[in-house]
């Protein structure tokens, strides 16, 4: 690990908004008169009442509650977007750059993008979408994406976001879950030159979840995909009759905004529910102070609405703000590895957030690609979604940012709805590697496996004490599984799931999931998931599947698997295997290695022993550590015996 120390440009500090001794003060202010503190911070938002109440939240089995500005009502659609008419309703809203760098880009301003929000929100009242419904999301990377999410705020719809790239069987899962009557797709996606078929998966999707009655169809690329009468209908039908007329629904700050599924280490994922007033607080908060964002800038996240990082940082967070924020349809390396530089210059971004996977995977690809760019727009650079090892780190800002611009490495989750320790460009001295400090309003504490609080230098399990306006309110449709998933381990605290370091300067160095969740390329997958989606193959008796550390993905995906009597292995049965979890739950959650095993490490009470299969997935034999309380120990020398190499 390193521990050399970036400080805060000069530039930086002297036109900082948050400097080190405003960061310190604020912060200490922030926990010890949280009310003070978060009513003025909520002024920001846009309120049609303004609340008197600030945190309500309890982290106690007996009273458990997340609640913030219980008493406040607003409108997110309203704070995103009418709000900022008078003053920059001619500003570009969203730059949206698509997938074949020879198409054109759109612009489109906060005028013409309330006027469409409008009028898509009375298309989906007009089909029968009241306050609390949930509506189901399933695009590519374009404009339309945002105008439904804010379509849908709107009205006080529930908006659930399906990424594009899960199969029909998931998207199935997740609309059934929430029960959703209403989809909202395109004919198709487009990535890195590939279409992606979103309406046929849709198609299938409604076939295996009976809650499905409308679905509305947005023309991407122009496909000729098959409608059902009465079933589906086109976007620009819908919006070319409609109002652009619509009042936004008074939201109290508590009423659910989303719904964002996400894995953790049982099977099924968590439908994660966000509420308005506190996340688009937060999500408004952070994007400022984290990315110091101004006025004029053009802002960059290069994620997926998909993901949370697309909803608080590409829509909700820029939008409250007034920003400019790039849409790209497309994937970073594609047509070329220049190609995410040359979008900074097409568009001279000032900020630029995205994940280490996709710098690592650059970074391979040599720095002529870097270099034959200008980036002399870039002012901060960031990143999210796993830890960025330092080498990536010092690449991102001396060939990237040419030495130029600070690195907000920030560590958050789905559930915390927004950034939680960052850096602040113009507080924080950077050490590579580290996401640095708390943000305002966050305590976080690292306790030992029975929970003992550590203090000082030392590693252990992240929790964080108290709540934040951010948090996510609930598992939708099992608040107990909320409760037993995150505040039971370590009662009166959230145990955010991962491991970490904090140094002798109080620096904290997120180490990775320490529960069977792994993080591949950024996106989080529970074991269990993979697992149930390979015994579900008809030649598979059994699967056990664990991370490994990957050079570009950060961690990819090591499957273990005992075939059902009579089916022999082979290298197609591997592949069938692999094409089947793809089907199952989609590209993300390809295996990157499967070996077939004639049993798996077991305990004489027959629990898995993963730490062994862990070892060895890792090439991490010498140290397998004590075997002796297997039921069966010579299992373990078959498996090294053919692990499979490297992949
Ligand atoms: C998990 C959350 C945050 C939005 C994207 C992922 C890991 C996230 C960092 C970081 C080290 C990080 C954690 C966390 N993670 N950011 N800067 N440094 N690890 O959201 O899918 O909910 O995954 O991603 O392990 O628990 P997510």
């Amino acid at each position: 690990m390193s521990d050399d120390i970036y400080p805060v440009p000069e530039t930086w500090a002297k036109t900082a908004r948050i400097d080190a001794a405003t960061y310190a003060k604020d912060y200490a202010r922030s926990l010890s008169d949280p009310t003070g503190y978060w009513l003025e911070q909520a002024q920001r938002l846009d309120w049609m009442t303004a609340p008197t109440l600030a945190d309500e939240s309890d982290f106690t089995e007996e009273k458990f509650a997340v609640r913030w500005f219980a008493d406040g009502v607003l409108n997110v659609s309203a704070n995103c977007l009418d709000r900022h008419l008078e003053a920059r309703g001619d500003q570009v809203a969203i730059i949206w750059e698509p997938d074949a760098p020879t198409a054109s880009p759109r612009h489109i301003t906060y005028r013409e993008l309330h006027a469409e929000v409008c009028k898509f929100a009375n298309a989906l009242k007009a089909k029968g979408v009241r306050k609390g419904d949930r509506v189901t999301l399933y695009l590519p990377m374009i404009p339309e994406a945002a105008v439904a999410m804010l379509a849908c705020t709107r009205i006080g719809a529930v908006h659930s976001i399906v990424f594009g790239g899960f199969s029909p069987d998931a998207l199935a899962g997740r609309i059934t879950d929430c029960d959703s009557r209403i989809v909202i797709t395109a004919d198709e996606g487009c990535r890195g030159g590939k279409s992606v078929a979103l309406k046929t998966n849709v198609d299938a999707a409604a076939k295996l979840s009976s809650s499905v009655e409308t679905i509305i169809v947005i023309k991407a690329t122009g496909a000729d995909v098959p409608m059902t009468e009465g079933r589906d209908f086109w976007y620009g039908d819908l919006i070319a009759e409609a109002d652009a007329d619509c009042a936004p629904e008074p939201m109290n700050a508590e009423d659910p905004l989303f719904i964002l599924y996400t894995s953790g280490s049982t099977g099924k994922p968590k439908g994660v529910l966000h509420s308005t007033g506190g996340y688009l607080l937060w999500a408004s908060l952070t994007h400022e102070l984290v990315f110091d964002y101004r006025d004029g800038d053009v802002y960059w996240c290069a994620a997926d609405v998909g993901w949370v990082t697309g909803h608080t940082y590409i829509v909700y967070g820029p939008l409250a703000n007034g920003a400019t924020t790039l849409m790209y349809e497309g994937v970073p390396n594609w047509p070329s590895p220049s190609r995410i530089w040359q979008v900074v210059d097409r568009h001279k971004v000032n900020q630029l957030y995205t994940a280490p996977t996709a710098l690592r995977a650059l970074m391979k690809e040599g720095d002529s690609y870097v270099t034959a760019t200008d980036r002399s727009s870039l002012r901060l650079l960031g990143t999210v979604g796993e830890p960025i090892n330092p080498e990536a780190w010092r690449w991102y800002h001396q060939v990237v940012g040419e030495g130029r611009c600070p690195i907000v490495d920030t560590w958050w989750q789905t559930e915390t709805g927004g950034q939680m320790i960052t850096p602040l460009p113009g507080a924080t001295a950077l050490k590579p590697g580290s996401a640095t400090f708390p943000f305002f309003g966050v305590e976080p504490k690292l306790v030992d496996a029975e929970g003992k609080v550590l203090e000082g230098a030392a590693e252990g399990n992240l929790v964080i004490t108290r709540s934040w306006p951010g948090q996510m309110r609930t598992v939708w449709g099992d608040h107990d599984r909320f409760f037993q998933t995150y505040f039971s381990t370590y009662p009166g605290t959230y145990f955010t799931g991962d491991g970490c370091r904090r140094d002798a300067d109080g620096y904290y160095w997120i180490t990775g999931r320490v529960d069977d969740v792994i993080n591949v390329s950024g996106h989080r997958m529970g074991t269990a998931e993979v697992e149930s989606a390979l015994v579900l193959h008809k030649t598979v008796a059994e699967a056990a599947v664990v991370g490994f550390p990957h050079d570009i993905k950060g961690q990819g995906i090591y499957a273990y698997v005992t075939l059902n009597s009579g089916e022999t292995p082979s290298d197609e049965l591997r592949k069938s295997l692999v094409a089947w979890v793809r089907q199952e739950i989609g590209p993300i959650a390809t295996p990157d290695a499967i070996q077939f095993t004639p049993g798996l490490p077991k305990t004489r009470s027959g629990k898995i022993m993963r730490r062994i299969l862990r070892k060895i997935a890792e090439g991490d034999i010498s140290s397998l550590g004590d075997t002796s309380t297997l039921a069966d120990p010579s299992v373990v020398d078959d498996l090294v015996a053919n692990r499979v190499g490297k992949p």
